[in-house]
């Protein structure tokens, strides 16, 4: 079950409620989706604005409906996500138990512990670390 920690919900309404603002009548659901590839194998991508291509189960997470494409369901199945502020600025956190690497922020994660990682999107390539 995905759980999503009090001031993870917090910012996801308020970024549902500017996406309503801007279109009125728009469901409230916040979209997961897993891309390939990046920093590691996946990378989260959470959003409000546009549901991914694929088709999705909706899980009820407190007041929040959260999207995410029904194959990748087991790849997210215990994931916690947080939100938080730091000198660099508020953004998710995400805790995968899943995960057995993690990129330097936190937002791509490898399966498999033998998996290159990069620990900073500015990197040119791939590197085992
Ligand atoms: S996605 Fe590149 S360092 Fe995290």
């Amino acid at each position: 079950m995905v759980q999503i920690r009090p001031a993870a919900a917090q910012e996801l309404n308020r970024l549902l409620q500017r996406q309503q603002a801007s279109a009125p009548g728009q469901a409230s659901v916040v979209y997961l989706a897993l891309e390939p590839g990046g920093c590691a194998d996946w990378t989260y991508c959470l959003t409000a604005d546009q549901p991914p291509p694929q088709s999705t189960t909706t899980l009820n997470c407190g007041d929040l409906g959260l999207a995410i494409p029904t194959d990748q369901l087991d790849l997210v199945k215990d994931l916690v996500i947080d939100y938080a502020e730091d000198l660099m600025g508020g953004g998710f956190r995400f805790i995968n138990p899943l995960a057995q690497r993690t990129c330097g922020c936190g937002n791509a994660f490898a399966l498999n512990p033998d998996t290159p990682v990069t620990q900073d999107c500015t990197a040119p390539n791939l590197a085992a670390v």
